[in-house]
C-alpha cells in the first residue's frame, strides 16, 4: 500500500474504537483534517484498489479478529464536528455525536430529534443505516400499533463523498430511507441540514429523560455491546421476543452472552472475540429457524 495518507496510523488497534470492544487491527487508520484531505486520500487509494472501510461511534458493527486489511477512516477531526443553526434548519457535520447534537438543539429550544436520546452513534453512521426506534402508539381503529421512527424522517438534505472523492448532495427527493437502511450506504457522509420545529425546552429536557429511561429499562447498563444485533423480521415481530422464546438468554460461547435483559443484545464480557460473537449469531438464526421458520438478517456491520 503505497498511498497512505498523511497523519495515518499503522496496526491501529480496532477493539478501543468499538462500543462492543473488540476487532482486530486496521492496518491503516486514518482521520482526515477535512473534505479535502479525505478526497485526496480516497483518490491515491483507489488507483491501488485498497478497500476503505468508514466507522462513526463504533457502535454498530462487529470487527473480526484477523482484522482490516485496509483503510479505516474516522471523521473525527473539528471540520466534521460543526454545528449551525439557522431558523428551524440545523447544519451538521457527520463526526458529530448524537447526543451532542441532541443537547446542543435542546438548548436553543428546537425539538424533533429527542427519541433518538441514548443511541450512541455518530449523525454519519446514525443516518447511513437510518437509526431509529420501534415505537407503539394507541390507534382509534385498530387499537396499539408499532412502527417505526427514524433519523431520516427529519432529513431535509445530505451531502456525502462517494469513493472517487468527488462531493454530491441528496436532496429530500433523492433519499431513500428504509427499515435500518438508506441509499446513501454506497457513500461517505459528510454532512446532513435537519428541519426541526420550535418546541419547549422544558418538554424537549423531559421527553430526553423518558426516552433514557426506557432505554436503561429495557437494555439495562450498556456494558460492551452493539446494541441490537439483528432487525426485526416486521414491526410486529421483534428479534428480541423471537430470540427470547427460543429461551436464548444468559446463553454464551466463549466471552460473549446473550443479555438476560434484551434477547437481541449480546454482550462481550470482557473477554470474548469476535469469533465467539458469530458463533452465537448462528446459534441465534438457527434456533429462531427452527422454532419460528424465520430468517433473522443482522443489524450490526462485520467488517470485513
Ligand atoms: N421483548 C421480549 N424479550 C426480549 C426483548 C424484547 O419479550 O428479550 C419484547 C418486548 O417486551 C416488546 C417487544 O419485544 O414487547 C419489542 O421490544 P423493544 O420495545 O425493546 O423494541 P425492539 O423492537 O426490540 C427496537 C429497535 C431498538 C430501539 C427500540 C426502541 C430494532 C432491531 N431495534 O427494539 O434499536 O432502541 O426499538 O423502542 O429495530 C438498535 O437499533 O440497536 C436498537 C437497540
Amino acid at each position: 500500500m503505497d498511498g497512505i495518507p498523511n497523519g495515518a496510523r499503522l496496526n491501529e488497534p480496532l477493539d478501543k474504537h468499538t462500543t462492543f470492544n473488540i476487532g482486530g487491527k486496521a492496518r491503516v487508520w486514518f482521520e482526515p483534517k477535512d473534505a479535502q484531505d479525505l478526497a485526496f486520500a480516497l483518490i491515491r487509494l483507489r488507483r491501488e484498489n485498497t478497500p476503505v472501510f468508514i466507522i462513526g461511534a463504533g457502535s454498530n458493527v462487529l470487527i473480526k479478529d484477523e482484522g482490516i486489511n485496509g483503510v479505516v477512516v474516522c471523521l473525527s477531526s473539528k471540520a466534521f464536528k460543526k454545528i449551525d443553526v439557522e431558523n428551524l434548519l440545523v447544519s451538521c457535520g457527520a463526526g458529530v455525536k448524537l447526543m451532542s447534537l441532541i443537547k446542543k438543539t435542546n438548548e436553543i429550544g428546537l425539538g424533533g430529534l429527542e427519541f433518538l436520546s441514548g443511541i450512541p452513534g455518530t449523525v454519519g453512521g446514525s443516518l447511513a443505516m437510518n437509526a431509529g426506534i420501534t415505537q407503539t402508539a394507541r390507534n382509534a381503529e385498530c387499537g396499539m400499533r408499532s412502527y417505526n421512527r427514524s433519523i431520516g424522517d427529519l432529513v431535509e438534505d445530505v451531502m456525502v463523498m462517494d469513493y472517487c472523492g468527488n462531493i454530491k448532495t441528496f436532496f429530500k427527493k433523492d433519499l431513500c430511507f428504509g427499515y435500518r437502511s438508506s441509499n446513501l450506504e454506497k457513500y461517505i457522509i459528510l454532512g446532513v441540514h435537519f428541519k426541526l420545529f420550535k418546541k419547549d425546552k422544558q418538554k424537549i429536557k423531559e421527553d430526553i429523560r423518558n426516552y433514557l429511561c426506557r432505554r436503561r429499562k429495557a437494555y439495562g447498563a450498556p456494558g460492551y455491546s452493539a446494541g441490537c444485533i439483528f432487525k426485526n423480521p416486521s414491526v410486529k415481530k421483534s428479534a428480541g421476543w423471537l430470540i427470547d422464546s427460543c429461551g436464548l438468554k444468559g446463553r454464551a460461547v466463549g466471552g460473549a452472552v446473550i443479555s438476560a435483559k434484551h434477547a437481541n443484545f449480546i454482550l462481550n464480557k470482557g473477554e470474548a472475540c469476535a469469533a465467539d460473537v458469530l458463533a452465537l449469531m448462528a446459534l441465534i438464526k438457527k434456533e429462531v429457524k427452527d422454532k419460528f421458520k424465520l430468517a433473522l438478517k443482522p443489524e450490526i456491520k462485520i467488517w470485513p
